[in-house]
C-alpha cells in the first residue's frame, strides 16, 4: 500500500518506519524542515531503541521517504495518517491547530479519493471536525473526491515504540465507511496474530474515547499504587511485596503497578487533563481522575520530601547526585518528567545537583538551561564524585546494578533515594548506605 504519514515525531516516525519495514511505500511529512533534512540523511531527531536502523533500512530500500512538502504528501498514496502533536494547556484544552492544518492541506491539494486516518490523540468529535474541514476545502475548489475519515488511536509506549508498533496488543479502528474499514483491516492484519480478536472495529467517537480511557486507566493504576506505597511506608510494609501479591490475581494483572516518583511523559498527564476538562465542559465531574492528577502531583515531590527528612530540613549547600532525567528509560523525552520537579525543588532549597542520563541530557539542558546549580556529568560515576547522596529518578539499565561498595566510599554521607524501587534494600544497607525507597520501610 502507499501511505502518507503527517508527523515525524515519536509516534509518526516509529509508525512510518514499521510500515516501510512491512513492505509499504511510505512518504512521511513534517512541518519542521530541519527535521526532514536530517532524516533524509539518516539523522535521528529522537532516541528510540531500534528505530535508527529501521529508518536506515527503509531509506536504503526506497520504501521510506521524507518530505517537508505538504502538497506532495497530500497527494501521496491511498491512506493518509495524521500523527501530529496535540498538546493540552494547563486546563486540559487540547490544541488541534496542527491536526486541522493537515486536514486543510489535504483538502486543498488532494486530487483523488482517499482515506484520512486520525492517529493523533484528540478529543471525541475531532474526526467529525476533520471531516468538516476537508469537505469545506474540497467544496471551495469544486472538487468532488470522496474522502473518508477514520480514527485509529495509537497505544505504543516510548522506549519500546518499535516493538509496540510491530506487535500491538490490539488495533482500534473507528470508522463507518466500509472502504476505510477494509483498507485499515488489510493494513493491520499482518501485525496481529488473531485479527478476529485483536482488530477492534467501532464507531469513531468510541475509538476516540477508548484512547483517553486507556491512558486514564493506566494513570489511575499508577496513582493508586503510589497511594498504597504511602500506606505501606507508614505501616512498615513493603509495596514491592504488595505489588506482587495483588498483581498475581488475574483480575488485576501485574502491569502498571510500579510505585515510583510519579508518572511523567507527554501523554498520561496531558490526556487525563484533557479527558477531565472535556467532561467538565459537558457538566460532568470526574472525581476519580481529579484525584489521580492530584496524587501524581504530590508524588512528584516524594523524593524531595524523603531528602528533606533525611537532612532534617537542611538541604542548602548539599550536593545531590541524580541518576536519570528522562520520564522513563530508553528515551530522551523530557516532557513532564518527574526529574524536572525534583530539580526545581532542590534548587529552590539551595542544593547543588550533579546529573547523568544516558540520552536525555541535551533535551534537559534545553529546558532548564543553567538556571540552577547543576553539573552535567558524562558517566554515572562522575555524578557521584563529591556528592552527599544519590537519587535514582529513571531506571535506565545502566543504573540497575551499580557497585554499592564504590557508592558507599564515594558519597560523603552515603544514602540512596530509590525513586523506582529497583534496588534491594538489604544489599544497599549491607554496603553501609542508608536506603530510602517508595513505600518500603523508611516513611516520612
Ligand atoms: P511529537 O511532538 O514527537 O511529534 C509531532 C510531530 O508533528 C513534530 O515533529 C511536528 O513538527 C509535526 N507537525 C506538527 N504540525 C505538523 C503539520 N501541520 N504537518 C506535518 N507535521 C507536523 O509528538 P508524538 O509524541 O509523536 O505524538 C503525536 C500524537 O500521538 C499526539 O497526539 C500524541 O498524544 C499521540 N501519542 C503519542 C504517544 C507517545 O508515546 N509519544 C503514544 C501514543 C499516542
Ligand atoms: C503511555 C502509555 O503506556 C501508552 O500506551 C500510550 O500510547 C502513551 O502513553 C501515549 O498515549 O503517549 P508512555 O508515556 O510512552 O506510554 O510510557 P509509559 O510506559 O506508560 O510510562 C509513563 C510514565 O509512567 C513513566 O514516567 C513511568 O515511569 C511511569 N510508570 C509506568 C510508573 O510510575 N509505574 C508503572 O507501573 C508504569
Amino acid at each position: 500500500m502507499k501511505l502518507a504519514i503527517f508527523g515525524a515525531g515519536y509516534v509518526g516516525l516509529s509508525f512510518a518506519a514499521c510500515m516501510a519495514e512491512a513492505g509499504h511505500d511510505v512518504l512521511c511529512a513534517d512541518a519542521d524542515a530541519s527535521r526532514i533534512e536530517g532524516l533524509q540523511q539518516g539523522q535521528m531527531p529522537l532516541h528510540e531503541p531500534g528505530l535508527e536502523a529501521l529508518v536506515a533500512e527503509g531509506l536504503a530500500a526506497g520504501r521510506l521517504r521524507f518530505t517537508a512538502d505538504k502538497c506532495a504528501a497530500s497527494m501521496h498514496g491511498d491512506v493518509l495518517f495524521i500523527v501530529v502533536n496535540t498538546p493540552a494547556d494547563a486546563e486540559g484544552e487540547v490544541d488541534l491547530q496542527h491536526v486541522m492544518a493537515v486536514a486543510r492541506s489535504i483538502g486543498q491539494h488532494r486530487d483523488r479519493d482517499a482515506v484520512v486516518v486520525c492517529k493523533s490523540t484528540a478529543p471525541v468529535g475531532t474526526a467529525e471536525q476533520v471531516e468538516a474541514v476537508l469537505r469545506d476545502e474540497l467544496s471551495q475548489r469544486g472538487a468532488v473526491h470522496r474522502i473518508a475519515v477514520a480514527v485509529n488511536p495509537e497505544f505504543l509506549r516510548e522506549g519500546s515504540a518499535v516493538r509496540d508498533c510491530r506487535q500491538p496488543d490490539r488495533v482500534v479502528i473507528g470508522a463507518a465507511d466500509p472502504a476505510a474499514i477494509d483498507l485499515l483491516t488489510q493494513l493491520y492484519a499482518p501485525f496481529v496474530t488473531d485479527p478476529t480478536k485483536q482488530l477492534l472495529v467501532m464507531d469513531r467517537r468510541s475509538a476516540e474515547l477508548t484512547k483517553y480511557a486507556a491512558n486514564a486507566m493506566l494513570a489511575t493504576r499508577i496513582s493508586f499504587m503510589n497511594e498504597m506505597a504511602r500506606v505501606a511506608g507508614h505501616a512498615g510494609a513493603d509495596i514491592e511485596m504488595v505489588r506482587r501479591g495483588i498483581g498475581s490475581d488475574r483480575r488485576i494483572g501485574p502491569d502498571f503497578l510500579q510505585a515510583g516518583a510519579g508518572y511523567g511523559g507527554s501523554c498520561l498527564a496531558k490526556d487525563v487533563r484533557a479527558l477531565r476538562h472535556a467532561a467538565d465542559r459537558d457538566g460532568q465531574v470526574l472525581r476519580i481522575l481529579s484525584a489521580v492528577e492530584a496524587a501524581n502531583h504530590e508524588q512528584k515531590g516524594r523524593l524531595f520530601d524523603l531528602m528533606t527528612h533525611h537532612f532534617e530540613g537542611d538541604i542548602a549547600h548539599k550536593t545531590i547526585a541524580l541518576w536519570g532525567l528522562a520520564f522513563k528509560p530508553d528515551t530522551d523525552d523530557m516532557r513532564d518528567a518527574p526529574s524536572l520537579v525534583l530539580l526545581e525543588r532542590l534548587w529552590a532549597a539551595g542544593a547543588r545537583v550533579q546529573v547523568h542520563d544516558p540520552a536525555a541530557m541535551p533535551n534537559a539542558r534545553a529546558i532548564v538551561g543553567e538556571r540552577g546549580d547543576v553539573r552535567w556529568c558524562d558517566t554515572p560515576e562522575d555524578a557521584l564524585e563529591g556528592a552527599d547522596v544519590l537519587a535514582l529518578v529513571t531506571e535506565w539499565p545502566v543504573f540497575r546494578r551499580p557497585a554499592f561498595a564504590r557508592i558507599a566510599s564515594t558519597l560523603k554521607t552515603p544514602a540512596i533515594f530509590d525513586g523506582r524501587n529497583v534496588y534491594d534494600a538489604v544489599e544497599v544497607e549491607a554496603a553501609g548506605i542508608a536506603y530510602y525507597g517508595i513505600g518500603r520501610g523508611r516513611s516520612v
